[in-house]
């Protein structure tokens, strides 16, 4: 008894019930209790429904008291593709272009990603520790409760190992839950590049010892490669996919971002978990994802942050009966963000999806593109209390407001991990 929280006063309770993962008019139904209820017992959630039925229940008496005073809870978000370990930002890339460079130009002259290796090779293992603390206690303020976390910045042994442990170390040191995915197929090192022997080498190195040992340490449940012009071809891609998976790493793909490279349908043949970014699908691309279990992941923050001006086509993807999610794609060259609720507002402001839709994209979707949704993406009996209160009264109002923070309360498995000012009090 003594662990159970009683939590009253939600003006809207989002529960996103229901089962598996959501697909076109499924997307906007968000479950919704008015003046809702939640009873919290070991960090799972033991009841849910109006404040009326919950707290007649006997245990709500002896339990621990929380009143939302009429603000609105959702599930915690899952942000299901993040950068999460790098040195540095590269603000000087972004004067560049800002400028008029693309993004490819600079990757060529040796910005872009390798920026980013030369910074990881050169910090040490207690430097990116701090940075991706700070940046985790950022995505617990906005709401987040789950994150998946990508290596990629390091592309030599040693530099790989090094970020895929930092995410087993910081798992067990905050309370977020930290998923993570070895990209070790991000782009070829500069020491492999120049000719396809190169390409080929780097390839066997990741193929021969990088994935083998990364499965005998248990440091990554997903493989993923970046596949487009100037990373890794399809042919490549699936090579290695097929290796992670024989060492027991589930696919996804870096797909269509840049380029059309045909990832999307590499990623449904293989199976994969998610195909992410989308720019570029053609209609094909958006007929086989509609008949897959493969999660279309968009992440608008790159296309805003690029200023691109080409966003993934949300509402076909929809329409047509893809699982969509969103996430943030958290990096220091292409979306550097920690915000969910921003993401949110692009999806209704760029992607045309509606509130309820981006709310369902980026919990009960996200979850299931990480293969959680047994135990996170929905305020289900039986689930974790990962859970986000918005000062709002209106769940609409989480996208209506942009560049501010409106996360009252985040909520890690019963333990409140971030409260604004006016809920510590
Ligand atoms: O998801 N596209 C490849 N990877 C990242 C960008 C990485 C970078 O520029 O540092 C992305 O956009
Ligand atoms: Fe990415």
């Amino acid at each position: 008894m003594a662990n159970s929280l009683l939590i009253t006063g939600a003006s809207q309770l989002l529960t996103l019930r229901g089962s598996g993962a959501r697909r076109g008019a499924a997307l906007a139904n968000l479950g919704i209790v008015k003046d809702g209820a939640l009873l919290v017992r070991d960090g799972r959630i033991a009841a849910v429904g109006t404040r009326a039925k919950i707290e007649a229940m006997p245990e709500a008496g002896s339990a621990e008291k929380l009143d939302l005073g009429g603000r609105v809870v959702l599930p915690g978000f899952v942000d299901s593709h993040t950068h999460l370990i790098h040195a540095a930002s590269r603000a000087e890339e972004y004067e560049l272009k800002i400028a008029g460079a693309s993004y490819e130009e600079i990757a060529r002259k040796g910005g872009g990603i390798l920026n980013s290796v030369k910074k990881l090779r050169a910090a040490t293992s207690e430097a990116l520790k701090k940075r991706a603390r700070c940046a985790l206690t950022q995505f617990a303020a906005y709401g987040t409760t789950t994150i998946e976390a990508k290596s990629g910045y390091g592309l030599d042994v040693a530099s790989e190992l090094k970020i895929l442990r930092l995410h087993r170390e910081l798992a067990a040191e905050q309370p977020l839950d930290i998923v993570s995915t070895f990209l070790g197929a991000h782009v070829v090192p500069a020491e492999y590049r120049g000719t396809p022997e190169g390409a080929k080498k780097y390839i066997e190195l990741l193929t021969e010892k990088l994935i083998p040992e990364v499965a005998r340490e248990k440091l990554a449940e997903f493989c993923d490669v970046f596949c487009d012009r100037g990373a890794f071809t399809r042919v490549q891609a699936e090579e290695i996919l097929k290796v992670g998976k024989r060492n027991g790493l589930a696919p996804r793909l870096h797909a269509e971002q840049l380029t059309r490279t045909g990832a999307t349908q590499l990623a449904v043949k293989v199976g994969a978990a998610s195909c992410d970014h989308l720019e570029q699908v053609n209609s094909g691309d958006i007929a086989a994802l509609a008949k897959s279990k493969t999660v279309a992941t968009l992440l608008p923050g790159c296309d805003f942050h690029l200023g691109l001006g080409k966003y993934a086509p949300a509402r076909k993807l929809i329409d047509a009966g893809a699982i969509v999610a969103l996430a943030t794609d958290y990096n220091p060259g292409t979306s550097p963000t920690m915000s969910m609720p921003m993401i949110l507002s692009l999806a209704c402001s760029q992607l045309r999806m509606t509130p309820a839709e981006a709310i369902t994209a980026a919990t009960v979707n996200g979850a299931y593109a990480l293969r959680r949704e047994k135990q996170i993406g929905s305020l289900t009996v039986g689930k974790f209390a990962d859970l986000a209160v918005f000062e709002v009264a209106d769940y609409r109002e989480i996208p209506y407001y942009f560049g501010m923070n409106s996360c009252w309360m985040t909520m890690k498995r019963g333990v409140v991990v971030h409260a604004a000012d006016e809920a510590k009090a």
